[in-house]
């Protein structure tokens, strides 16, 4: 099954991998002994330095076809055999199942926030941008960041889904999107701790102190802000975690009233499940903090009661950062466990992003960047992963499924700028992507069977 040759870029092959694999061209046969634990140093080494951002950015998708090849030498998880090539299938526009939720490819719309709530509510400007995101052919479109709380929003301009006036509103634009798109919905629940009570963007994304216009008193595990000189968290104690896990669920059982078709809960990005993950945020001294496990125990009690009132059949699922790309932070072995204690918690998938929980971080951003995330808990974890990140390239996202990197790739900043980019990267492949009717007649001509019209 395993025809035991390797490719890598020259850059990789000079620079981390074992001669005593690879030789010293790009093919070369691993001899069978041995070949394991030279194929975990090679890895241990790639991680290292990709980590440490010494790889030129260009080179990170150009070698998956090694972390293939070695998976599947290795007999571990991410395995998944070459696709595209078979029958002519592109890997991309392969369906999927998350749980029971049926995807018809592998492409999913990333959250992204608008900051353009009116308290909480969602307006008509959701409705434009889900409704020409929901044409985009894309298999799974996913809310932005939508707060359980009105103090767990970004800035006073959030979508949250807290009572029966947020609800209302986000029913109306769901309503109007699935009346013209079939596409699958999932709502990302999230609360944003120390990372509150701030400026939108455009504005310069500064913290509100409490008191001025827009500002609020945030909270956190413990009371360390997210950057020097601003208004430290409150702490939060008993009381406050369990109503912030009731609030999880209560906006979860809205969700699952909204008809949603599945939760992401948000444990990334450095905001409040991530504040809990990470020990440069978590200094608490109960059965919250400290130890991993003790860390992990909000995060997964919060997940408990979100599955608990989500309609069983269908899933829950969590983004995490992959690392906080610090010294002493929030790591990809830590992420590995975490990612097993959610499979076994019954977390339908999980989202692989990184970074986001200090300003000091060091982000090596490029292609496929986060990608390596993806791929090392893939290998250690059963459930499907989704990685994200600098994706926009067709045949950068059909590797990343092909080779086994990952089960789904998410896209944010692309699909804004080419909101049609899977019709393009359909097209590309000869695959199939639905369009509405009052669209078919743009297929072009050298695509006569782009337009999946069998309805
Ligand atoms: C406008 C915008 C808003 C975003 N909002 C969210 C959000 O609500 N929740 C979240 O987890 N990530 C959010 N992100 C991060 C994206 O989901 C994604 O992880 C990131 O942009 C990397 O993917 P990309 O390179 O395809 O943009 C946002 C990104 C953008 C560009």
């Amino acid at each position: 099954m395993h025809s035991g040759l390797i490719q890598v870029c020259d850059l990789h092959r000079l620079h981390c991998l074992p001669k005593e694999i690879f030789g010293t061209r790009d093919r070369g046969r691993p001899r069978r002994a041995g070949a394991d634990a030279l194929f975990r140093k090679a890895d241990a080494v790639w991680y290292g330095k990709s980590r440490l951002g010494i790889f030129p950015d260009s080179c990170h998708y150009r070698c998956q076809g090694y972390f293939a090849l070695r998976n599947g030498y290795l007999g571990l998880p991410g395995s998944a055999p070459l696709q595209q090539n078979e029958g002519g299938m592109s890997a991309l526009f392969t369906p999927f199942r998350i749980g029971s939720l049926e995807l018809s490819n592998r492409i999913i719309i990333a959250p992204m926030c608008q900051y353009s709530a009116v308290g909480g509510c969602m307006i008509d400007w959701h409705l434009i941008h889900l409704g020409h995101l929901a044409l985009s052919g894309a298999a799974l479109l996913t809310v932005e960041a939508t707060a359980v709380t009105p103090e767990g929003r970004i800035t006073d301009a959030d979508v949250g889904l807290y009572d029966d006036a947020t609800e209302a509103a986000m029913a109306r634009t769901l309503e109007s999107v699935r009346r013209w798109s079939d596409i699958r919905i999932a709502v990302q629940l999230a609360h944003a701790g120390r990372k509150a009570s701030t400026e939108v963007p455009w504005k310069g994304g500064r913290q509100i102190r409490p008191g001025q216009p827009n500002g609020w008193q945030t909270l956190a595990p413990s009371a360390i802000p997210f950057d020097e000189g601003q208004n430290p968290p409150a702490t939060l104690d008993r009381e406050g975690l369990k109503s912030v896990r009731e609030a999880f669920a209560a906006s979860a059982r809205r969700a699952a009233r909204l008809g949603v078709d599945g939760v992401q809960l948000h444990g990334a990005h450095g905001y409040l499940l991530h504040q809990f993950l990470s020990p440069l945020s978590n200094r608490r001294e109960d059965e919250y903090g400290g130890s991993l496990e003790n860390r992990m125990r909000f995060p997964l009690e919060v997940f408990d009661a979100v599955r608990a009132v989500f309609p069983a059949e269908r899933p829950v699922s969590m983004r995490v950062s992959g690392t906080d790309w610090m010294a002493g932070g929030w790591d990809i072995d830590q992420t590995i466990e975490f990612a097993k204690a959610l499979e076994a918690h019954g977390c339908a998938a999980i989202h692989v992003s990184s970074g986001g929980l200090t300003p000091a971080q060091k982000i090596p951003v490029g292609p496929s960047y986060q990608v390596p995330l993806a791929r090392a808990v893939k290998m250690n974890a059963r459930l499907p992963v989704i990685a994200v990140g600098h994706i926009t390239a067709f045949d950068q996202a059909e590797a990343i499924i092909g080779t086994g990197d990952a089960d789904l790739i998410a896209l944010a900043r692309t699909i804004l700028f080419d909101p049609r980019w899977p019709w393009h990267a359909a097209a590309h492949f000869g695959a199939k992507v639905k369009a509405p009717d009052q669209y078919l007649r743009s297929q072009p001509r050298q695509y006569r069977d782009l337009f999946d019209i069998g309805h």
